[in-house]
């Protein structure tokens, strides 16, 4: 059963915290893991957490304490998985466009690697030859995803290697008789239909026997979860059952069954977060009301960066009659939440939030216009617990260094 906060939880962890803040319903990111296990029971899948999503330590943690692997796309995000306490074995540093070196401190953490480019590749067989378990990130070639901006499989994108080179990704395999322990391709972000998690176990399908050291097959993450009423998700069960059928196939095929690995961001995380801002100045123009909050695409970009739509509450007046509103921050360039957006009648002081704001919220948050980083809360058996404190002026001024 999904879990949800109430408006009563949101203000009062606004009174007790302040705004612009993000709030964290550790139950529901509990109650989507769980639904994500159930439905693949009996399967030999592992899920890694996307922590590119929300990497705050006690989201990590959680993670941990849920037995919930995490994936990593920086180095640094590693680091903090292990100092979340996730054991090596548990971690996966999904890499692109990253210098050797950060694979070379990947191999030193014992963590698992996926390699996207032939350069790394080679550069990996020169120095480790068949010593370290290693996966390859593959470009399939195939259109997928919310929107071109979070697409990562198609014929243009800078992820992984394309299949068109296979023959050079086997010659250097075969030189330095690297041992290619898992496949993995990524599509894309917000794939609601299961047939494109099956397209790409065609591709598997077709290179396992290429690969005779085959432990994994990392089908990424990608899982569609709903922004507003009425929009569809990936539907868990039915990729779960599509994916027992593709095992099924290997074994009476190869004689082969491999984990089945996936990289859920949104699905863990989006539906948890809350952001709520309290509305600074209300301005009626000829033809537009605009509610303006003390926040901006500093602190949620996604409108802005994708036109994503985020449900947009008013808690203080959460009853009453419908007005239409252009949301809107206090970022000084255009900077524009939701238009023509339908909401209980707003007035200054009132606290509004947006909803599906774990995934990809704070994360993205800057300090443009030299504003705060909002501060975080989770909400954990009921309590509201503060997870990082808003930024201070100190932190505006921390790292630079004054010479004049
Ligand atoms: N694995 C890999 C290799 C990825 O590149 C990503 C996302 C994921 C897993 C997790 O995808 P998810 O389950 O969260 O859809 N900032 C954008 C999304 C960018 C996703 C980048 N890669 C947004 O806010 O929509």
């Amino acid at each position: 059963m999904s879990h949800s906060l109430s408006n009563e939880q949101l203000i009062a962890a606004a009174n007790s915290f302040g705004t612009p803040l993000y709030v964290y319903d550790a139950a529901n990111i509990e109650a989507q893991y769980s639904a994500l296990t159930t439905a693949f029971t009996g399967q030999p899948v592992k899920f890694f957490y996307a922590s590119k999503a929300l990497t705050n330590i006690n989201i990590l943690k959680l993670m941990l304490h849920m037995g919930c692997a995490v994936d990593c796309s920086s180095i640094n995000e590693a680091h903090l998985a292990i100092k979340a306490g996730h054991a090596p074995k548990n971690i996966l540093y999904t890499s692109n466009g990253i210098h050797f070196s950060e694979i070379e401190t990947a191999v030193s953490l014992s963590i698992h690697v996926n390699i996207d480019s032939l350069s790394n590749l080679e550069k990996f067989g020169k120095k480790y030859g068949s010593s370290y378990p290693v996966g390859i990130r593959l470009r399939p070639n195939i259109m997928a995803g919310g929107n071109l901006k979070i697409s990562t499989g198609h014929d243009k994108s800078k992820f992984g290697v394309p299949l068109e080179q296979l023959e050079a990704l086997l010659a250097i395999i075969d030189t330095y008789q690297i041992n290619i322990a898992g496949l993995h391709i990524h599509t894309g972000s917000e794939i609601k239909d299961v047939s494109v998690f099956m397209k790409v176990t065609d591709v598997f399908f077709d290179l396992v026997p290429k690969f005779p050291q085959l432990q994994f097959l990392d089908l990424g993450g990608g899982f569609k979860v709903p922004y507003k009423a009425g929009d569809p998700s990936t539907n868990i069960n039915e990729l779960a059952t599509e994916i027992q059928k593709f095992q099924e196939k290997l074994q009476s095929t190869y004689a082969r069954s491999f984990e089945l690995w996936f990289e859920p961001g949104k699905y863990m995380v989006s539906k948890a977060g809350y952001f709520i801002t309290e509305v600074n100045v209300i301005k009626q123009t000829p033809t537009i009301t605009f509610a303006g909050v003390n926040s901006g695409f500093n602190h949620l970009i996604r409108p802005m960066l994708y036109e994503a739509y985020h449900e947009i509450k008013n808690l203080s007046n959460p009853n009453g009659p419908l007005a239409t509103y252009d949301v809107v921050g206090n970022i000084c360039e255009t900077d524009t939440f939701a238009s023509d957006r339908q909401i209980a009648t707003i007035a200054e002081g009132d606290l509004l939030v947006f909803e599906n704001a774990g995934a990809y919220g704070f994360e993205m948050a800057s300090n443009f216009n030299s504003r705060y980083k909002p501060a975080e809360v989770m909400i954990l058996k009921g309590e509201a617990k503060l997870i990082r404190q808003r930024d201070t002026f100190e932190d505006l001024t921390r790292n630079q260094v004054e010479v004049l």
